[in-house]
């Protein structure tokens, strides 16, 4: 997450803004994480139509941007995906269903990237049954590209307020197709009230919240060291750290300033929701969270290319004791129909933000079967 000028300028609180001078001035203006940032600049430099497809996959928005997939080449035009069982989320996500939702819109951004190249994709998701690899695929001569692949180094999760200014109808009638979109006054209250309530739940659990703290990367270095997690960087972030100002331990203690100041980010924030894109499934099966992660890629996809911005919000989705008010309710909201909400997304215009680390491939690549 790298945060803005503005949100950074509220995490100092009322205290002394210090402009930065000399050689402080020339330290902040290298703090772009160049070698994590790397792998974007690096999609499509391969000849393999395989590693093609997969140097855009590894691009996909994902939970914690925990990058949890691991790719084996297999013979001259397969591959297998699996899950990397030690990237897991074991305190929001126990039963990684989240985590599958990412591998989906990783496939789906290999499918997509395959067709621009003139790939097409035989794809059969778990062939070994629910504990084996997640999608085994086969690529052949003869893809069509779809106008939605032009987007993916566009796409964003945008962690930021949003105007406020309502989305065009044209807009709503071409996102229908991906998703439920909420506008109406109603729901969307409703749905600010539930995910900051969430929101809260997740920050205020000392596990779950820890578990977002363990992923936390501060400043350039560890960004590049480990290019994955939330990624506290940039001048303004990396200026508070060298003051001491947002440190790991303050982050762990509730009553520090800057802990304080970041819930108030975060109040303004999801309040800052002119509407809401969410995708639901008949089930929650394993397939269903696959799916809804393909339809999620596009819908992400979609909106880029439209110029909105979509930010998922998962605290109210997500299955822990805490949280199961919330969860009941989301469904009672989103899902009287039956069926398992997937995805809740906030939707609106908002600024375009800077790319987000990413492995390079050649770290997610294994020899045989994981
Ligand atoms: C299943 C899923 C759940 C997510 N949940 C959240 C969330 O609750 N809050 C959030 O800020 N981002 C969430 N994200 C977005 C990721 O943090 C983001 O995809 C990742 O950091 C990479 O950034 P990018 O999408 O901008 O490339 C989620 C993404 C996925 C696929």
């Amino acid at each position: 997450m790298t945060l803005s000028r503005r949100k950074t300028l509220a995490l100092i609180g009322g205290g002394t803004i210090v402009a930065a001078t000399g050689a402080a001035a020339g330290f902040l203006t290298t703090r772009t994480p160049h070698d994590a940032l790397r792998p974007w600049a690096l999609a499509g430099q391969y000849d393999d139509p395989r590693l093609n497809a997969l140097s855009y996959a590894l691009l996909a928005p994902n939970p914690h941007n925990l990058q949890p997939w691991q790719v084996a080449l297999v013979g001259t035009n397969g591959l297998r995906l699996f899950h990397d069982k030690k990237r897991r989320l074991p305190q929001t996500d126990p039963f990684d269903r989240q985590i599958t939702i990412g591998l989906g819109c990783f496939l789906e951004q290999m499918v997509l990237a395959a067709g621009v190249a003139g790939q097409g994709v035989d794809m059969t998701l778990f062939p070994d049954g629910p504990d084996g690899a997640i999608a085994e695929a086969k690529f052949y001569p003869g893809g069509q590209p779809d106008p939605l692949a032009q987007h993916i180094l566009n796409r964003r999760s945008c962690k930021e307020p949003f105007e406020n200014r309502p989305i065009s109808g044209d807009a709503i009638t071409g996102l229908d197709m991906f998703a439920d979109i909420y506008t109406d006054s109603e729901t969307v209250t409703a749905l600010k009230e539930l995910t900051w309530e969430a929101w809260l739940i997740e920050t205020m659990t000392e596990r779950t919240m820890q578990e977002s703290i363990d992923l936390m990367r501060f400043g350039k270095a560890q960004i590049n060291a480990t290019p994955d997690g939330i990624d506290l960087g940039g001048p303004f972030l990396e200026s508070l750290m060298v003051a001491g100002l947002l440190t790991r331990a303050s982050q762990e203690n509730p009553n520090s300033t800057g802990f304080k100041q970041g819930v108030e980010i975060y109040r303004e924030m999801l309040h800052a929701t002119p509407a809401y894109a969410v995708i639901k499934m008949p089930n929650n099966t394993p397939q269903d969270q696959i799916n809804a992660g393909r339809q999620w890629l596009r819908l992400n996809l979609a909106t880029t290319g439209m110029g909105l911005a979509l930010h998922p919000v998962s605290q109210a989705l997500q299955e822990y004791p805490e949280m199961a008010g919330q969860y009941d309710l989301a469904h009672a909201i989103l899902a009287s129909d039956g069926g398992t909400v997937q995805m809740l997304g906030r939707l609106g215009y908002g600024p375009q933000t800077p790319r987000t680390p990413r492995w390079p491939l050649e770290a997610k690549l294994i020899d045989g079967q994981s």
